[in-house]
Formats: structure tokens, sequence, C-alpha cells
């Protein structure tokens, strides 16, 4: 399965859920979570990232590991998203800055 990890904190452009085919992403306030039970691995979401945030579970690094549990917890209580909208304010001052799961909210 495919995981989004620590850079969508804050910048949450929303791309990815545009090409997913089985409209499998979950959106929180600054966030947005693949449930791990639906993704069928087409790796479409990857590229489309502006934050590189998206992963497939097997080329995480270690730190990036909490994601996998973080993005099955959330995709179980966060509602859908299937259509693009705009990005957080202030995404690209975020984007690419370190620590930021201290700012996500749930
Ligand atoms: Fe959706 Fe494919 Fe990305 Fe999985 S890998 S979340 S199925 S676009
Ligand atoms: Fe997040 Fe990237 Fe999607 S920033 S909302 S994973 S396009």
């Amino acid at each position: 399965t495919y995981v989004v990890t620590e850079n969508c904190i804050r910048c949450k452009y929303t791309d990815c859920v545009e090409v997913c085919p089985v409209d499998c992403f979950y959106e929180g306030p600054n966030f947005l979570v693949i449930h791990p039970d639906e993704c069928i691995d087409c790796g479409l979401c990857e590229p489309e990232c502006p934050a590189d945030a998206i992963l497939h579970e097997d080329d995480l690094a270690d730190e990036q590991q909490p994601y996998v549990e973080l993005n099955a917890e959330l995709a179980e209580v966060w509602p859908n998203i299937t259509e693009r909208k705009a990005p957080l304010d202030d995404a690209e001052e975020w984007n690419g800055k370190e620590d930021k799961l201290k700012y996500l909210e749930r």
C-alpha cells in the first residue's frame, strides 16, 4: 500500500485525490491519509504530490514507519475526499519544513 507521510502536514495540496481510481483518500484538518485496505497499489498518486509526501510502504525511511499506522488509524475516522480543493493557505511556506508531526490536527 501507499502511505501519506509527514510533508503533507500543513500543506494538503490534494492533487493526489484527483488521480486515485478507488477514492481511498481520507481528509483531516491539515493532513490526508490513504486507507491501506482500499489502496490497490497503482502508484498514480505518488508523482502527483507537490510535497513528495506519498511513498510506497516498502520505500519508507525508518523515521517514516509510524505513518503506516497513522494512515490506517485516521482513515477509519476521517471522511473520504474525492475532489481536489485549494491547498492550505501557507502550503508553500510549510512544504519541506521538518518536524511537522507535532502540528498534526485530528
Ligand atoms: Fe489511490 Fe493508487 Fe495512490 Fe493507492 S496508489 S492511494 S490506489 S492512487
Ligand atoms: Fe498531501 Fe500531497 Fe496529497 S501534500 S494532500 S499527499 S498531494
